[in-house]
């Protein structure tokens, strides 16, 4: 399903009937446990912050730390995180591209703890994945908002709290791999997010893209008015999604730009890309009864990822003066056109990844024109 370019302590944590979070001890990295020199900058204590770190938006549960990142932080949310996860799971057959790289770089080494940073960990599912993989690596996810997914991760898996656009400096070049998946609907500057992460590591990326694909691979109409037969309501919600998403200040539209955006970066080396095509529902046939069987699980993890979706999109919708009857028109038109699948539609996931290279920071920082910021980085990869 792809194209290839060539180019604490633990966080302890559990969730009671209400839907109240009881946190009883979420710790963020202090120099001690990560081996940095700069603490974190935000330690969390449930005792002393509560729900500091969450607030109440129409019925759902949001981070309170970053009002960019406008999708909700509870349970129904991390349910619809975990589909991507197992979609992933699916169709890479990994939990990461670059398979034999990373196997490679996390080996074990004597005298050497392996570490892995996960910027937007979101439900912790990756992390946690990662932490049972390699044993001997210590796995660190950092959020806005604690999730209530975990009740006690593995020993050698945490999570920190805070906002990454305002920087890694505590994992400066003390981390393996550094991976992030989903994130740029909540970081400002997604140049700069990239040359950051690529200080702490080899970097591994992936966005998936909010426009929507017809059978032919070729933009899908959408649908306006009272809609025509062909045009999808699916894709005129994710483009305003998109478009809701980008008024907030995000830099949403990085996610085409992966790869360019990671070339760009002087720190890294080897970059790649790669574009993933998933369908939207089980509609799409492979070569062999086992490749359709996958493209099958792959397409109704997708449909029920974008079900969950639309309940989660509705808040920002309505933060943007968006009418109800309109917001219900996206959501039941979507519904109606996943379930009767008279639309084959992909969604595209992209993807790209480097090497962190032997250039220190400390010449980087000297000459800071060379540092990347999100501005004009070409088209995408797919239209190279
Ligand atoms: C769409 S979810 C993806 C979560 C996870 N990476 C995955 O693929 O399932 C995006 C996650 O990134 C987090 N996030 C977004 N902006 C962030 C920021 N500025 N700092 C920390 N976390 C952020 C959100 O809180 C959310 O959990």
């Amino acid at each position: 399903m792809s194209d290839d370019f060539d180019f604490s302590d633990s966080a302890s944590q559990a969730k009671d009937g209400d839907g109240d979070y009881d946190m009883q001890s979420v710790v963020s990295s202090q120099a001690s446990s990560s081996g940095s020199t700069v603490p974190s900058i935000y330690s969390f204590n449930s005792t002393r912050d509560g729900m500091a770190l969450l607030r109440h938006v129409e019925g759902r549960i949001f981070n309170a730390q970053n009002d960019m990142y406008f999708l909700p932080a509870d349970d129904t949310e991390y349910a619809r995180l975990e589909k991507g996860y197992l979609l992933q799971l699916v169709d890479l057959g990994h939990l990461y591209i670059e398979h034999e790289n990373v196997q490679r770089i996390l080996a074990p080494e004597p005298g050497k703890t392996k570490r892995i940073l996960d910027m937007g960990s979101g439900s912790g599912n990756w992390v946690v994945g990662m932490g049972t993989e390699f044993p001997h690596a210590e796995v660190i996810g950092i959020d806005l908002a604690p999730s209530g997914s975990w009740g006690e991760p593995p020993p050698n898996c945490r999570f920190e709290y805070d906002d990454l656009n305002l920087g890694l400096a505590h994992f400066y070049n003390s981390c393996d791999i550094v991976n992030t998946h989903s994130t740029s609907g909540g970081i400002k500057d997604y140049g700069w997010y990239i040359n950051e992460a690529a200080k702490c590591g080899m970097l591994l990326l992936a966005e998936g893209h909010t426009e929507l694909l017809n059978s032919r691979k070729e933009l899908q109409e959408m649908a306006f008015g009272e809609g025509n037969p062909g045009e999808s309501w699916l894709a005129r919600t994710l483009f305003e999604f998109y478009n809701a998403t980008k008024r907030r200040g995000s830099s949403a539209d990085a996610r085409t730009k992966l790869y360019e955006l990671a070339k760009r970066c002087p720190l890294l080396s080897n970059v790649g890309g790669r574009i993933d095509y998933y369908p939207v529902g089980p509609w799409e046939r492979g070569r062999n009864s086992e490749e359709t069987r996958r493209k099958e699980i792959v397409g109704i993890l997708l449909r029920q990822s974008f079900t969950e979706l639309l309940q989660s999109i509705k808040p920002i919708f309505f933060s943007q003066g968006y009418d109800a009857p309109l917001v219900q028109q996206f959501v039941d038109g979507s519904e109606r056109e996943m379930n009767e699948l008279n639309l084959h539609m992909y969604a595209r996931c992209y993807r790209a990844w480097g090497t962190r290279n032997s250039i220190p920071l400390e010449s980087l920082e000297s000459d800071a024109k060379q540092i990347p910021t999100t501005g004009d980085c070409g088209q995408g990869v797919d239209d190279q």
